[in-house]
């Protein structure tokens, strides 16, 4: 982050509060799990992969719990636990997923549709649901999931990761009028290419040949930290390599000709942007 962010990015701004990260056990769930502790968190490292989150959990002095995020009762049972043995969480950080790298559907078995859905997409919804109600009795909360730049623009080589990244966006940007009320922000983080284990050895091979820039996963995890002390929500912030993340700036859509209009709009739609 640059040296005028509104937040201490150093100190240990985050003394006392309880984060729950998911896909903790590797790539960007560990970096965040570092960057919360480094700033005074206790964290709460879930992942389906019990041994990568104890090894997490061991080096910042944190809680590994083994869950499975597409699984409701497991990841209810991990923010449960997470608040009877910590008192949160007051950040949850759904981070987990997979790729699956299918680019031509005629090929895309039940299977491995299911797979990927049930981590990316209800992995998220469980984990926003599971996390709301405790966020409220502690007085306020952070929601953050990791979408993907795949979550903002097209993917041809893997179109259900794409379509699922883009579900998670609007996920968390409709939910956040909603959580406002109950001092809860919702926010997505949406990395471009960084350097994790979901690349595959072939890719970056093929990256590190083209010398393309490939973010450290600790860049993310400083974009997230700034996402949950910088009290926005509803935003998408864009990582790029070299880059500081940015929000991504959404473009209005054209609304229906309101000839003799009283007024009165459907419940929900608030926006200007949804009428002309
Ligand atoms: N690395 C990139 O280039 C990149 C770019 C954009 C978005 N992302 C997203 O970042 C997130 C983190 O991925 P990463 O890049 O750190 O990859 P990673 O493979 O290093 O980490 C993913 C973690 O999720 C865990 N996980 C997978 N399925 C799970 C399940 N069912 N239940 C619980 N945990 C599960 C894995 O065990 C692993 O620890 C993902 O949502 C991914 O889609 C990554």
């Amino acid at each position: 982050m640059s040296s005028d962010t509104p937040f201490d990015t150093t100190g240990a701004v985050l003394r006392g509060k309880v984060a729950l990260i998911t896909g903790a056990a590797s790539g960007i769930g560990r970096a965040t799990c570092e960057r919360f502790a480094a700033a005074g968190a206790t964290v709460c490292a879930v992942d389906h992969d019990l041994a990568g989150a104890t090894a997490v959990a061991d080096t910042i002095g944190g809680l590994a719990i083994a869950a499975d995020c597409g699984d409701p009762e497991e990841v209810e049972g991990a923010f449960a636990r997470c608040e009877s043995e910590l008192g949160g969480p007051d950040i949850a950080y759904l981070n987990a997923g997979i790729a699956i790298g299918v680019a031509d559907l005629t090929e895309l078995d039940d299977d491995t549709y299911r797979r990927i859905q049930r981590v990316n997409v209800d992995g998220v919804v469980y984990g926003v649901r599971a996390a709301i109600s405790r966020m409220e009795r502690r007085g306020g909360g952070a929601l953050v999931a990791t979408s993907s730049l795949a979550g903002l623009i097209p993917f041809p080589p893997d179109p259900i990761y794409d379509g699922g990244k883009h579900f998670v966006v609007g996920l968390m940007r409709s939910i956040a009028p909603t959580l406002a009320a109950k001092g809860i922000t919702s926010n997505t983080v949406n990395p471009g290419i960084t350097d994790t284990n979901i690349i595959g050895p072939e890719v970056k091979a093929f990256l590190d040949d083209a010398g393309f820039p490939v973010m450290p996963a600790a860049q993310i995890a400083e974009a997230v930290f700034g996402l949950v002390t910088s009290g926005v929500t509803g935003q998408c912030w864009v990582c790029q390599a070299g880059r500081e993340p940015v929000a991504y700036e959404f473009r209005d859509v054209p609304g229906p000709r309101m000839a003799g209009a009283t007024g009165r709009r459907p419940p929900g739609l608030n926006s200007d942007a949804a009428f002309d």
